[in-house]
């Protein structure tokens, strides 16, 4: 009996340790993924964890990995959940279910567990990617079980237990950061009324600070993946943690929203994505160059259902998976570069360009052109029309 749990050093992870053991009877292996949330003192981590009585602790960096095949292809793909959110904490949800699975199979441990409370998405991200993984994982969620209510009854059950109660001071928002984002949820954000304390973002300045001169950048996109920061080939985590910095300066990538959560409840979260939010912006931008109207259309109504599926957790989901086969096959020929200048939490496209280009100057400029011929459309708009001139002949009764 032995159970790998997501373990991120924290009063909860910490005091879910013995509580698997009593409950339980298992070995416990933690598990810490380093997905850009900033590990802190990685050996102090081990002693940690086996001082709450954990037999080992395993880390596994999976910045790229996470960059690369989680975050690249919801970019690729314009996932937006509900209008505004890119999306951080639920692709990272998956990868690092994945890799406890993969450690799972590693250690010979029957069993996962995760501290997630029973309120949210995060439980969902996480044990759907365990069923659709390994299907003979038993899963325990400890905050869905348990007596502990809150802090105190955490801490008391530390003492309880013999484990040192982490030091870290517990911020007052419930926080989630990787390297796509942070979010913050909790106190005074829980009226949807209060506007945020400026000093709770950590990864962007107020706009109303940043710099008072503009920036411009160049992001190259090769097959509607950016590989390039001003005209220099990066590593997908490298660009994005580029990115993060100079977006960070100039106060891009805030989002304040009310979202409905999979569970049905609405929350109010608040997110800082600043390098996510520049390479958005830019690989939308280089599609109007290399994609028609109605690839557009039919990428963004599929964009939709995408984001729906990647926030429910449904990221091995079958149908998730054939839509990026859809998104690579459609942003084949979106190669490129955008540039962009970025202002007080601005960002805005100032060029594009394409060797795919679909956009012909000797077309649509104003000048004369000898592909386009101007009393074609005089027929086309006839023949275009002529659904709406028959309804308004019927209804004149000519
Ligand atoms: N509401 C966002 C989401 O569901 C962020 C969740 C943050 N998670 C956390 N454990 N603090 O994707
Ligand atoms: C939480 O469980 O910490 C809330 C965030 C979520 O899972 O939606």
């Amino acid at each position: 009996k032995k159970v790998v749990l997501a373990y991120s050093g924290g009063l909860d992870t910490s005091v879910i340790v013995p509580w698997l053991k009593e409950n339980y009877g298992c070995e416990v292996v933690c598990f810490t993924a380093d997905v850009g949330q900033g590990i802190k003192e990685l050996d102090g981590l081990e002693q940690k964890a086996k001082a709450s009585g954990a037999s080992q602790l395993v880390v596994k960096d999976l910045t790229e990995e996470f960059v690369k095949d989680f975050i690249f292809p919801c970019l690729r793909a314009g996932a937006i959940y509900e209008r505004k959110y890119l999306l951080g904490t639920s692709m990272a949800r998956p990868v690092i279910a994945k890799a406890m699975v993969d450690v799972a199979a590693e250690v010979g441990a029957d069993a996962v567990a995760h501290g997630c409370t029973g309120k949210g998405n995060d439980q969902v991200r996480f044990e759907l990617t365990f069923f659709s993984l390994n299907p003979e994982l038993k899963v325990v969620a400890p905050w869905r079980e348990w007596e502990i209510q809150g802090r105190e009854d955490a801490i008391e059950y530390a003492k309880k237990h013999n484990v040192p109660v982490p030091v870290t001071k517990k911020s007052i928002y419930s926080r989630d950061r990787n390297l796509w984002h942070l979010s913050h949820e909790g106190d005074i954000l829980e009226d949807p009324a209060n506007e945020p304390k400026k000093d709770m973002y950590m990864m962007s300045v107020d706009p109303e600070d940043a710099p008072d001169q503009p920036e411009y950048i160049e992001i190259g996109i090769e097959s509607g993946l950016p590989v390039a920061l001003n005209g220099m080939a990066l590593s997908p985590a490298t660009l994005l943690s580029e990115l993060n910095t100079i977006g960070g300066k100039h106060g891009i990538g805030r989002i304040d929203m009310v979202e409905n959560r999979l569970v049905g409840m609405k929350s109010r979260g608040v997110y800082e994505t600043p390098g996510g939010t520049i390479l958005f912006a830019a690989v939308q931008e280089l599609e109007s160059l290399t994609l028609d109207r109605e690839s557009i259309q039919v990428k963004d109504s599929l964009a939709l259902k995408y984001a729906e599926m990647v926030y429910a957790g449904r990221w091995f989901d079958p149908l998730k998976e054939s839509m990026d086969a859809f998104m690579e096959k459609l942003t084949e020929k979106t190669t490129g570069s955008v540039t962009l200048k970025l202002y007080k939490g601005s960002v805005s496209v100032t060029g594009r360009k394409s060797p795919n280009s679909l956009y012909r100057q000797d077309i649509s400029s104003f000048e004369g052109s000898e592909i386009y011929n101007q009393a074609d459309a005089a027929g086309f708009i006839r023949l275009y029309g002529l659904p709406m001139r028959v309804r308004a002949m019927l209804e004149k009764g000519i």
